[in-house]
């Protein structure tokens, strides 16, 4: 109860199911529905949702147990935490901090398309059941230089609205009933696609491994994507967790956490990579994957309308839960830091996103041919500092630190809370972060970089 009182600026969770939906909020987003889906599809299908599962098994739990664990435990968000225990590790909280700015950048230009294409289903200007119309429509909106921008700035104002009034009102709510619903459609949308004719090269595609296609560029996509969908290496789950109160059972949280979140995006795969093959497209199509695909799948299904609209509502919303843990990362920091007000800081912080991901939008079109890394655009750029050097990077010194720095009695008192709660596996987390986890982060890493 304390605790309850103490936190009381800060905003605290309403209730214990509260922080799961919110976790999960955060997790389940674009990551799943429509990243994971078109990673897979331009990573060879089978052999990477193959790595993918055996990453989230190795790391995925462990680290967001860890993360949950240090952000209740200091009650501060990512920088803060950090350098709470240990002065000298204050900038591995920023380099999560960058992370989650440069991420909400190209991630809003991203929601900006959902609630396009809301708009558009809505309308019933999505109603083409030829699928190379539909790729037209796609690419026409997303290379042109001023709409897409707009709706941009719409899903920044939105995620800034929901960040303004605060962490507890509202989002646990509307968690409660559209988290259950988005996962009731996927369900449908994917038994619909895997029974179209056709579907079953997709199938085998997206579930059958082919192991020639395994190589280490291969392995740090599959990594950088699921700290991408976990929420994982840049302290968001620091800051959630830091709202948390002292009753909460973690191994329970971050076990959930990363199965929900799985299970959602490999039902996002089953209900867009068979579509693929049942509509002749093909899987390496990048980021316009679910955008060209679900309208097919749609305008295959009876109330296919309805459903439309249903569907970019949840994604919409699914967007919204993580763009906004996003955002409050960098929110939370500054807050945290130098006592600004809450209200001012986040308007200052969105617009300045806002106007980093405008490159991120002209880069799919007008400034296609502007490389940055390799032959990269803005857009995968930023996916690509963030997802696979930044995020690993700080999951990598999050295992370390955790591992080594903090003191082990303090870290299993946490997690326990004290020793009230039995967590059997105590002994094997602690070896993963402290041995395998780091271990296989820096090889992965150091590899693919050569
Ligand atoms: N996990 C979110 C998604 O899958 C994105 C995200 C990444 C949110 C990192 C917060 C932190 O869409």
């Amino acid at each position: 109860m304390s605790k309850v009182i103490e936190n009381k600026e800060r905003g605290q969770w309403g209730s214990k199911l509260g922080f799961i939906l919110a976790a999960a909020g955060s997790a389940v987003g674009l990551g799943n529905l429509w990243k994971f889906p078109y990673k897979a599809g331009t990573n060879g299908g089978g052999a990477f949702v193959l790595v993918y599962v055996i990453i989230v098994l190795l790391l995925g739990f462990s680290l967001m147990i860890a993360e949950i664990a240090l952000g209740r435990n200091t009650q501060l968000n990512a920088i803060g935490a950090y350098s709470k225990i240990n002065k000298k590790w204050g900038w591995v909280g920023a380099l999560g901090v960058l992370a989650a700015f440069l991420i909400l950048s190209f991630y809003s230009v991203v929601g900006g398309w959902v609630i396009n294409y809301l708009v558009k289903s809505a309308t019933g200007a999505l109603k083409i059941s030829d699928a190379n119309v539909l790729k037209e429509v796609f690419g026409g909106f997303v290379s042109s230089t001023t709409m897409p921008i707009i709706y941009h700035g719409i899903f920044m104002l939105i995620t800034l609205a929901i960040v303004f009034v605060g962490i507890d009102k509202g989002i646990e709510k509307a968690s409660k009933i559209m988290m259950p619903s988005l996962f009731v459609i996927i369900i449908i949308l994917a038994i619909r696609s895997v029974t179209l004719p056709g579907a079953m090269e997709g199938v085998k595609y997206f579930i059958i491994p082919d192991f020639s296609k395994i190589n280490m560029s291969v392995v740090l996509d599959a990594l950088g994507q699921v700290f991408f969908s976990l929420s994982l290496g840049m302290g968001c789950m620091i800051t959630y967790g830091s709202y948390l109160g002292k009753d909460t059972n973690i191994p329970k949280s971050g076990i959930i956490i990363p199965l929900i979140d799985t299970a959602i995006a490999l039902l996002a795969g089953f209900a867009i990579l068979p579509a693929v093959f049942a509509f002749g497209f093909k899987p390496d199509q990048g980021p316009g994957l679910m955008f060209v695909t679900l309208p097919a799948v749609f305008s295959k299904m009876p109330l296919g309308t309805v459903f439309a609209v249903l569907f970019f509502i949840l994604v919409l919303f699914a967007a919204l839960t993580s763009s906004i843990s996003l955002l409050e990362v960098v929110v939370a920091y500054i807050v945290d830091k130098w006592n600004f007000s809450r209200q001012r800081t986040s308007i200052a912080i969105a617009i300045i996103i806002f106007l980093v991901g405008i490159p991120a939008s002209l880069s799919q079109g007008v400034w296609s041919n502007i490389h940055l890394l390799g032959n990269r655009g803005f857009f995968d750029t930023y996916d690509f500092i963030a997802s696979n050097i930044l995020l690993p990077l700080g999951g990598f010194l999050l295992c370390i630190f955790v591992g080594w720095i903090w003191k082990k009695q303090q870290c299993e008192d946490e997690i326990t809370n004290g020793g009230e709660i039995k967590f059997r596996l105590k002994k094997v987390w602690f070896f993963l972060i402290k041995y395998i986890c780091p271990v296989a982060i820096l090889i992965v890493f150091l590899r693919s970089i050569k």
